[in-house]
Formats: structure tokens, C-alpha cells, sequence
């Protein structure tokens, strides 16, 4: 989703906007620019397409500017062009801005702002906000102001970063719904919308909340809220290393991610795990354990993988906490007037923590008195913020758009509160030691599973250029049929559906045919059984069958084209293991057909819009 960086200070501003663009390459865009103004000039350089681009057209021209802001643009109103590109500027090519996020009323501001003389070069609603401000500088009010009365007429949401040839002593960044970040260096200061871009310049940062404006100068900042008010904003320190955000020698983000999942899924448990109690500790939770315990029901919303992540955790709190659980679309859960109650836990579950359907479920059912509890990986996230209680995953960052490692440190972070939660209602001290005991081999059987890379490779050889796959899995293995059916369409484009193996006679078993490669998760649970007898009835109609299954199982080989063997594990913990061959197979089949799978088509990395 569309990006933004600023710079303020001595140095030369387009290496530093250039290089936190390409740092948040990974959130996917259409096109990009940037603005930058020094003593004797003011420019915008943008373009469609690759911030590589952009970089070709600032070749040879030798800029030298102090003061920048730059965009990467994820198109939502008119097409990836140059002219709907970021920044948008006024007329005087003297005020530029760029945006994230979407002005709901820019038609009814653009027409009055057309009735005073202004005309429109974009198919963008940001220009109506440029075009706004420069209204109000035109009536003699400074940046600050100008930006702030703008704002006021404005709804919808933004974060917005605006410089201004005439004030070029600052800038002026504001938030509502969009993130951003001030990074406070030495007589510098820098602005993104993702703490990633920043890192390497500075560890101190300020995350904006919603409704707030920063006048950013090279040495201070000032911030207040909408209403004018000066506010004290605090400084965090945040701990990131810089190679957690390179590909470390890997083609992709995507595949490192896959093989960084040992250490992830260990880094998520770490020190979290009780053995002798047979249960675990999460120093978030602290406080709220028994109010969660005690629930009168357990809502989770989420979008995507961290939606499948949810599903997975519906099982397991059932299972052991006994406590009843709905799982939401966020999209669906903040529009459809749902029934929260003060005796309910609702967990959001977000990798990015920014996800605006998500942020929005989770301010809905804080009006309505439920307890919120966010699960996010990305610290000082919205939703970890506005979050009544929460637990980091600690995945590290996620950079690649396809979610691999978040998705299993999501679910073991799901298995830890399970475990907290259960120890008074279902969950035994010995089942709890055996889940503890399974949980600790986890990084080594995914270790296994990694080491199957080329024979998955193999496998993906051949199916290439099929058109369609289904996905099939029973019990806890469900959600991860539908989780190996998105990663392979998000980066392969093969259209997949996943499905309860059981409903396939309910409809999809009509397109088995020679030509249908069918995934089966067929582990050794408690539906095995079920899952086998569905097997032979999709060999029964020739379709090709891949099967994830069980070290020991020799009989399914037997049966089915391909067997992918993975150590067997607690139920519970089953995902965690059986997802990982999936998002190999989706990701070498997209490498093999020539895909960018670390920026598919279409996608963005963290989707705040609507
Ligand atoms: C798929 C994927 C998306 C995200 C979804 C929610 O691979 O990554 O489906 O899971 O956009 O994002 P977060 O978890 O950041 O709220």
C-alpha cells in the first residue's frame, strides 16, 4: 500500500527519500515521486512504475535539496499514472504533498475548490487536499494553519507529510488512520509511514496518533492535535537490526521469511513456555488471565492469512478452553451491527497492526465495553497500541507481501494463550507437559520440513500451468487448506479454493478431472480416517494428488501422486508444521512462472484502506 518518507536537515534529501522508498518497495505500488525544495528551487520528479524508475530520471541531474518528501503510490482513485502519482502540488509548484489513505469527500471539496478557479490536473483525491491547503495560504495563513483548517473540512483518512517553498524550515505531517513515524535525529529528522524505512538513519522514533500534527523543523518537533492543542509526544526506541530487513543472500523475501521460520516460531515461545506447570506465561496478558479465562465468548477478526490464523485459534479454544469462539472477517464484523457484550474477549489478529478493517472492528467493539486483545507483530502498531491487552508474535519483519512467517508465529502465539487460558477448564498439568514438550521440537521439525525445499521444487515443476487447484484439509488442517489455496493464488495468479475435505461432495468434486491437481492435508489426527476415504474418492475421478502427510504413513503413497512427508505433532500444533510445504509449493511454482513474488500484482503489504 502506498508509502511515504520525508527528510529534513543538512544533508542531500533524494539518496535518503530514494533509499526509504525502495524500503517500502515490499508494501506494493504502481508508481512513484518525490518533492524537494532547497534556497534556489523547488521540484517534483515522479513517475509510474518502479522506484528503479525514478531513479533513472534523477540520473545527471545532480539535485541537491535539504528538505524532501517521496511516495510510493498503490492506486485507489484513477489509474497508476505520472499525473495521479505523489506528490500532488498547487498551481505555483510551490506546496507539495503526499497522502495514504482515501479522501471520502474529495467531489463535493473539488467542486467548490473548481467554482473558485482551481482546476485539476489528477483523477486523484489528494489534489483536492493540496488545493486546500493552498486556499487557506492564500488567505494569509501560514503552512501550519493552512493544513490544519484543510484538514478540518476533510473526511476519510489520511496521513499526509506537506512542504511548502515559501516555510522551507519544516514540515508538516498529520494522521488519521494512516500511519506514521517521526524518526528524531541529530539536527535531522526524518518521516515514513513504516518504521522500516527509518532504521537505518535513527532508533528514536514518534508514532503519530490519529488526529495529530507534527511541525517537524531539522532540530525539534511541535505537535498538537486538530483542535491546535500542543501535546507532549514520546520518544521510543526501537529495536530492529538492519539485515533483518535484506534479503540476506535469499532470491526473495518470501523465501528467506519461509526459511527463517525455526528461529521465528522459537523467537515467538521464547521464555513464554511454563514446562513444569505445563502451561505459559505472556507478560502482556498479565492482569487479564482470568477476565480472558472467563469470557462469556471469544470473538477474533482479521483479514487474510491472519484471518486463517484466527480459524486455527477457534479450534484450539474450543478444544481446550472450552469457552465459545466466532471468527470474523474485520470487514464484515465492523459493519454489520455485531452483538459484543462486556463479558466478551475479542482478539485482532493483524501482522501489520495497520490493517484499516481491523483497526476499525477493534475501535467498535471498544465502544461496546468487550475486552480487546491484539495479536500483532509490527511493535508500536495501531492496533497494539489501541489495544486494551495484547502479545506480540515477534516474527521480526515481514517484508515479503505473501504472509509465510507471521502465519506460524500467529498460531503459536494462538497456542500460548490456549494454553494460559485452559489450565483451570480442559487442559490437563500432563496435557499441557505434552503440548510444552511438542512445542519446544517445533523449530526443529520445521527445520525438516525446509530441508524438502528441492523436492517440492520437483513437485511444483509439474504443475506449472495448471488453471485451477483445490485444497483440501479436515479439523485443525481446514483453515490450512484454505491458507495453501491464497498463498498460491496471491503469487502464482493460478486460481485455488480451499475447502473442509468432507464439502467437496457438496459441489466442487465436480471439476475433478485428470487435469485438477487436488492438495490434501492428511496428517495422523483424529480425522484421518475421514481424510483418506476423500482421498479415494478424488482418485476415483483421476484427479492429481498432492498429500501432505506423516513421516510414518506408508500406506499413502500408495494412493496419491505425490506424499510430502512432515513430523507428526500435537493436533493443535498440526498448522504450524503442514502449512510450511504449501507456501513452498506456491512459492516455486510463481518463481517458475516468471512472477514477482515478493510484490504480486494488485497487492500491498499493509492494506489501509478500506
Ligand atoms: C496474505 C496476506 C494478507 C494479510 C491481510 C491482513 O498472504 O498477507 O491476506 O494477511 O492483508 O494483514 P494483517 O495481518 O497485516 O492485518
Amino acid at each position: 500500500m502506498c508509502g511515504i518518507v520525508g527528510y529534513i536537515g543538512a544533508k542531500n534529501c533524494v539518496h535518503i527519500l530514494i533509499d526509504g522508498l525502495k524500503k517500502l518497495e515490499y508494501r506494493g505500488y504502481d508508481s512513484a515521486g518525490i518533492g524537494i525544495i532547497n534556497d534556489n528551487y523547488c521540484d517534483v520528479i515522479k513517475t509510474k512504475g518502479k522506484v528503479s524508475d525514478l531513479e533513472k530520471m534523477l540520473t545527471g541531474k545532480n539535485f541537491t535539496a535539504g528538505l524532501g518528501i517521496g511516495h510510493t503510490r498503490w492506486a485507489t482513485h484513477g489509474e497508476p499514472n505520472m499525473v495521479n502519482a505523489h506528490p500532488h502540488l498547487n498551481k505555483e509548484r510551490n506546496l507539495f504533498l503526499v497522502h495514504n489513505g482515501i479522501i471520502e469527500n474529495y467531489s463535493s471539496l473539488k467542486k467548490g475548490l473548481q467554482k473558485e478557479g482551481y482546476n485539476f490536473l489528477s483523477e486523484t483525491d489528494t489534489e483536492v487536499l493540496v488545493n486546500l491547503i493552498d486556499r487557506y495560504l492564500k488567505k494569509k495563513h501560514n503552512l501550519g494553519t493552512a493544513v490544519r483548517y484543510a484538514l478540518n473540512e476533510v473526511e476519510g483518512t489520511y496521513g499526509i507529510a506537506v512542504i511548502y517553498k515559501n516555510e522551507p524550515d519544516k514540515i508538516i505531517v498529520a494522521r488519521k488512520g494512516s500511519p506514521l513515524v517521526l524518526g528524531v535525529g541529530v539536527n535531522e529528522n526524518f518521516i515514513a509511514s513504516d518504521v522500516n524505512a527509518l532504521i537505518s538513519h535513527t532508533s528514536q522514533v514518534v508514532y503519530l496518533e490519529d488526529n495529530e500534527i507534527l511541525e517537524i523543523y531539522s532540530d525539534h518537533f511541535v505537535a498538537k492535535n486538530i483542535s491546535d492543542k500542543e501535546i507532549i509526544k514520546e520518544i521510543h526506541e526501537v529495536d530492529i537490526a538492519i539485515d533483518e530487513i535484506s534479503k540476506g543472500g535469499y532470491a526473495h523475501f518470501m523465501l528467506k521469511e519461509i526459511m527463517e521460520q525455526p528461529e521465528s516460531i522459537y523467537n515467538s515461545m521464547r521464555g513464554r513456555l511454563l514446562p513444569e506447570e505445563g502451561t505459559s506465561k505472556l507478560g502482556g496478558l498479565q492482569g487479564f488471565e482470568d477476565r480472558i479465562a472467563h469470557s462469556d465468548r471469544i470473538l477474533i477478526s482479521a483479514c487474510g492469512t491472519s484471518w486463517h490464523a484466527g480459524l486455527v485459534g477457534e479450534y484450539m479454544l474450543e478444544q481446550y478452553a472450552g469457552i465459545p469462539v466466532e471468527v470474523e472477517y474485520a470487514s464484515e464484523f465492523r459493519y454489520r451491527h455485531p452483538v459484543i457484550n462486556s463479558n466478551d474477549t475479542v482478539i485482532f489478529i493483524s501482522q501489520s497492526g495497520e490493517t484499516a478493517d481491523t483497526l476499525a472492528s477493534l475501535r467498535e467493539a471498544k465502544k461496546k465495553g468487550a475486552l480487546c486483545l491484539g495479536i500483532c507483530n509490527v511493535v508500536g502498531s495501531s492496533i497494539a497500541r489501541e489495544s486494551d491487552t495484547g502479545v506480540y508474535i515477534h516474527a521480526g519483519p515481514e517484508i515479503g507481501v505473501a504472509s509465510t512467517k507471521a502465519f506460524t508465529s500467529q498460531l503459536v502465539v494462538l497456542a500460548l494463550i490456549t494454553m494460559l487460558i485452559s489450565r483451570e477448564k480442559r487442559l490437563s498439568v500432563t496435557d499441557g507437559q505434552y503440548l510444552i514438550n511438542e512445542m519446544k521440537k517445533l523449530p526443529r521439525n520445521v527445520e525438516k520440513i525446509l530441508k524438502m525445499n528441492d523436492t517440492i521444487e520437483k513437485i511444483a515443476d509439474k504443475y506449472v500451468n495448471a488453471k485451477n487447484f483445490l485444497y483440501l484439509g479436515r479439523g485443525y488442517n481446514f483453515p490450512v487448506a484454505l491458507e495453501g489455496a491464497l498463498k498460491l493464488k496471491e503469487i502464482s495468479y493460478i486460481h485455488a479454493e480451499g475447502y473442509p475435505a468432507a464439502e467437496m461432495k457438496h459441489g466442487p468434486i465436480a471439476l475433478i478431472d485428470e487435469n485438477m491437481p487436488v492438495v490434501f492435508i492428511a496428517t495422523k489426527d483424529s480425522v484421518y480416517d475421514k481424510v483418506m476415504s476423500n482421498i479415494e474418492e478424488v482418485r476415483a475421478r483421476k484427479g492429481k494428488i498432492i498429500a501432505i502427510a506423516n513421516e510414518a504413513d506408508d500406506q499413502i503413497d500408495k494412493i496419491v501422486d505425490h506424499a510430502i512427508k512432515i513430523p507428526q505433532t500435537a493436533d493443535m500444533l498440526t498448522p504450524i508444521l503442514s502449512v510450511i510445504p504449501l507456501q513452498l509449493l506456491a512459492y516455486h511454482i510463481a518463481v517458475k512462472k516468471g512472477l514477482n513474488v515478493d510484490q504480486p500484482r494488485n497487492l500491498a503489504k499493509s492494506v489501509t484502506v478500506e
